[in-house]
């Protein structure tokens, strides 16, 4: 009897084990991407409590370029390329013209670009993404969504006339976390008025094999800027974490936040400032008679400014105050709005597959990529998002194609100011909205490439969209 129940209770548990590892096993063959596959074919359709129209279909390639003879035409031309940083040391890259940052893109607000990418000797393709630009659908450089990845010996070609101006960056978005680390990006910049008052700098600050750089400069870049005249610095985060920069001998003041202007909010002299991964700063100060300049934090890139064109860098705090969301008084916005489309993005980590790869992966929603939600919109909407960081991670959520307007943090009004990168801090949540007049299929993703690769990443389409582009290995296309 005794040994009966022995047998029957081993072989209950026996079946139990074979249920389970059935069950891992069920777990894991689903979570592999398929070879090729279409992104909208595998999110979960989320409706953010709006309706389901019924709706025309459209292609997102249809949402092409402006006509017309382009004002500025340039050709970037991506390569494997060894650069050498101003200390002299020297670093593999990937680079656009043998240059990482590639060169600096500068244009009048209206005027139309046209851009050439030819790829000389990228195995795993390449495409350009214009960061924070509302460029049509059809030019937004997302390999497998908007285009497919361009191979060696191939090229694409982008045109666009951007309606905003101010300081942006382009960059790689096909295999980005790796691309971009290994410099494919450069900085875009886009004037209103022909001719700028003053000294102006565009500073795009990156991160070459451990070894931090503003520009090419890992040392301290010296320039000789007189006594009295105005200062404009474009300082661009282009890694993918948090930077920290001190500003030494000025007294700034933050005049534009991610490519839009923000009313002159002071930085309070000798302290510093943090910019999130992706996002831009421009101040603006009056040259001191002194030396003035910014230094990254724990690092020796720093750039110099003097009317002799030495001298070395005051002391100065390293600990960043400046907030934009408390940069002016605290102002409620659209509170009595209609929002057409209301949805929650929450990330938390889970444990799981992850494209057959087991271990405690990033979730939206509760869900691995890439059964990740889709939010539909419709043309028109007023959109809002409450974005929900449950970790303890930084999260620099990045949209597509549009600007948000930042409404609230952890429930509180803000300052508002409209941005194309909001940084989460560990647990904090954010209200956002924006209104959606750019149709198409467009990525929402962590700006920290490492994570966007594992699995924050998920795309705000319009209904009706289509993309005759397919991700995956055998389609060469892997935007993150
Ligand atoms: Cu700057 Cu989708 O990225
Ligand atoms: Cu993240």
């Amino acid at each position: 009897m005794k040994d009966r129940l022995v047998t029957i209770g081993a072989t209950v548990l026996m079946l139990a084990g074979f249920a389970f590892l059935g069950f891992l096993g069920w777990q894991w063959w689903q979570s592999r991407l398929p070879a090729r596959y279409d992104v909208m074919a595998y999110g979960v359709v989320d409706r953010g409590g709006g309706a389901a129209l019924p709706h025309a279909h459209f292609s997102v390639a249809a949402a092409k370029e402006p006509t017309g003879k382009p004002d500025v035409r340039m050709t970037l031309t991506a390569q494997k390329s060894r650069i050498r940083l101003a200390s002299g040391k020297e670093v593999d890259a990937w680079t656009f013209n043998r240059r990482a940052p590639g060169p600096e893109i500068r244009l009048l607000r209206g005027q139309l670009l046209q851009v050439t990418l030819v790829n000389k000797d990228l195995a795993d393709g390449v495409t350009i993404h214009w960061h924070g630009l509302d460029v049509p659908n059809a030019e937004d450089g997302v390999a497998g969504v908007t285009q497919d990845s361009v191979p060696p010996g191939g090229r694409f070609v982008y045109r666009f006339r951007p309606d905003q101006d101010g300081t942006f960056w382009y960059h790689t978005h096909q295999d980005a976390s790796e691309g971009v680390g290994k410099g494919l990006f450069g900085a875009l910049v886009i004037l209103r008025y022909p001719r700028s008052l003053g000294y102006e700098a565009t500073l795009p600050i990156h991160t070459f094999d451990g070894h931090a750089a503003i520009g090419t400069h890992d040392d301290v870049d010296r320039r000789r800027v007189p006594a009295g005249v105005p200062v404009r610095l474009r300082l661009i985060n282009t890694d993918s974490s948090p930077v920290r920069l001190r500003l030494a001998g000025m007294k700034p003041v933050v005049v534009a936040i991610d490519g839009a202007e923000v009313k002159p909010a002071v930085v309070p002299a000798g302290e510093a400032i943090e910019i999130g991964a992706g996002g831009r700063y421009d101040i603006a100060f009056a040259m001191p008679d002194g030396v003035a300049g910014v230094e990254v934090v724990n690092s020796r890139a720093a750039l110099l400014l003097s009317s002799t064109g030495t001298g070395e860098l005051p002391a100065s705090s390293k600990r960043p105050v400046f907030d934009p969301a408390t940069r002016g008084p605290a102002r409620p916005t659209l509170v009595g709005a209609k929002f057409d489309r209301t949805f929650e993005l929450k990330i938390t980590q889970k444990v799981g597959f992850l494209n057959g790869r087991p271990g405690r992966h990033w979730a939206l929603n509760g869900k691995l990529y890439p059964r990740v939600p889709m939010f539909e919109v419709e043309k028109g909407d007023l959109v809002r998002i409450n974005l929900i960081n449950d970790s303890s991670g930084v999260h620099p959520m990045h949209l597509h194609g549009h600007h948000v307007l930042v409404l609230s943090r952890n429930r509180k009004a803000v300052s508002p100011w409209s941005t194309d990168t909001v940084e989460m801090l560990p647990h904090e949540r954010y209200t956002v909205a924006f209104r959606a007049n750019n149709p198409g299929v467009w990525m929402l993703h962590c700006h920290n490439l490492k994570h966007a690769a594992g699995g924050l990443s998920m795309h705000v389409m319009y209904a009706g969209a289509t993309t005759p582009f397919r991700a995956g290995k055998s389609a060469h296309n892997d935007p993150e």
